[in-house]
């Protein structure tokens, strides 16, 4: 391998969510941080490079994207998704949070349903309500260790709704929505008069053989009637830049977001996010492989540990990203015992599976992007909490 994840990096200090940040939320430092979504692992090279490089100029005035930024994310697109994106598609977003916040208040009233599907990643229930929207709750089925949407109920909830916030593929559950399940998602939202926002902030972290289809790719039905929310942060480990961007091939859906994005300027870029994006778009491709190898490694440990040393404790074994959904129902511990049992016993700092909604009862969400020397540390902890 010519990167090095085994490398262990020192975060305390640098105002890190996920390091600094258990502090704050816990009120105590001794947990090891396995929870917030980004990775332990240094951003790649070429990214850094890049930025460098700008800074080096020594100039840091209004700039707009970059040709490259345009063109390395098109052909991302083509050669990771086969997806055919044109560039007048692409609108700049602040981070992906945000710009579903931006398209909630520009496509929907307060008052209005938004649809989400529990287990699932909080800000879509959370910044809809904070916005005064009505969240309606679908949950999905988990079959056979995996999340499944259950269509029967799934078409009876999106009823009434103006917005479906899907996550494809899917945090926590890790699932990679099939191309034929997306069409069946399009094909009810178009009846039900629904518009889609598709988050595929994990999409470049598919772990093979599995394939991440576009929302928007998979029909007409689907084209027409969604906006896609993508963004080089998670898979290449720069989200602290808020970088991402949207893709919208409706043009009158186009027209109407960026003429909302365009009135209070929240579609001006800033110039690392625009050198970061084109820099791994275009650098991204052998470091990104190395890093899937280095994670689906992780998840064979996870799993191979969990089921010789903490049997009641299951997985579902995530088809795309680093975020590992633990089934820990078999504890027979309500939620409040389960957390204190992690951060009491185990002294590890994970997400709670009731922050994803409801059904997250019983599980909790565990980060496995940092060394395996950590994971395994982790692990043993969590080993030592529950069966001794
Ligand atoms: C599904 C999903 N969407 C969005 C985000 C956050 O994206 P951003 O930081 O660009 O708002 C995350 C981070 O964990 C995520 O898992």
């Amino acid at each position: 391998m010519k990167y090095n994840f085994d490398e262990i990096i020192e975060r305390r200090g640098t105002d890190s969510v996920k390091w600094d940040g258990v502090k704050k939320l816990w009120g105590r430092d001794d947990l090891l941080p396995m929870w917030v979504a980004d990775m332990d692992f240094r951003t790649p090279p070429f990214v850094i490079e890049a930025l460098q490089k700008r800074l080096d100029h020594g100039v840091l005035g209004y700039t707009f994207a970059c040709e490259e930024w345009y063109t390395s994310i098109c052909s991302w697109l083509h050669r990771r998704h086969q997806w055919e994106v044109s560039r007048e598609m692409l609108t700049f977003v602040p981070g992906i949070v945000r710009g579903l916040a931006y398209a909630l208040q520009c496509f929907t009233m307060p008052a209005d349903k938004v649809m989400v599907m529990t287990p699932v990643y909080h800000p879509f229930f959370l910044v809809s309500q904070h916005l005064g929207r009505e969240v309606a709750y679908s949950p999905l089925e988990l079959h056979e260790g995996q999340y499944q949407i259950d269509f029967k109920r799934f078409e009876k909830d999106v009823q009434g709704c103006k917005v479906l916030i899907l996550c494809n593929p899917h945090n926590p559950g890790g699932r990679v929505w099939t191309a034929d399940e997306l069409r069946q998602v399009a094909a009810i939202c178009k009846e039900s008069h629904t518009l889609v926002f598709s988050d595929e902030i994990h999409a470049d972290l598919t772990l093979p053989p599995y394939k991440h289809h576009p929302f928007a790719s998979v029909s007409i039905d689907a084209a027409q009637n969604s906006l896609t929310f993508m963004a080089p942060s998670k898979a290449f480990n720069m989200p602290g830049l808020g970088s991402s961007y949207a893709i919208t091939l409706n043009e009158n859906i186009r027209n109407r977001f960026n003429s909302f994005m365009e009135a209070g300027e929240f579609n001006e870029g800033h110039l690392f996010a625009y050198t970061a994006t084109a820099a791994a778009y275009t650098y991204g491709e052998e470091w990104l492989g190395q890093m899937l190898d280095y994670l689906q490694g992780n998840i064979d440990f996870t799993e191979r540990f969990l089921a010789a040393n903490i049997p009641p404790v299951k997985m579902i074994r995530p088809q795309a990203s680093f975020l590992i959904f633990l089934d820990c129902r078999e504890l027979h511990l309500t939620q409040n015992e389960l957390n204190d049992l992690f951060v009491d016993k185990a002294h590890l700092a994970l997400n709670t599976g009731t922050t994803f909604g409801a059904p997250g009862e019983g599980f909790m969400r565990l980060n496995i992007a940092c060394p395996r020397t950590v994971l395994e540390q982790a692990l043993k902890q969590l080993c030592n909490a529950i069966m001794h």
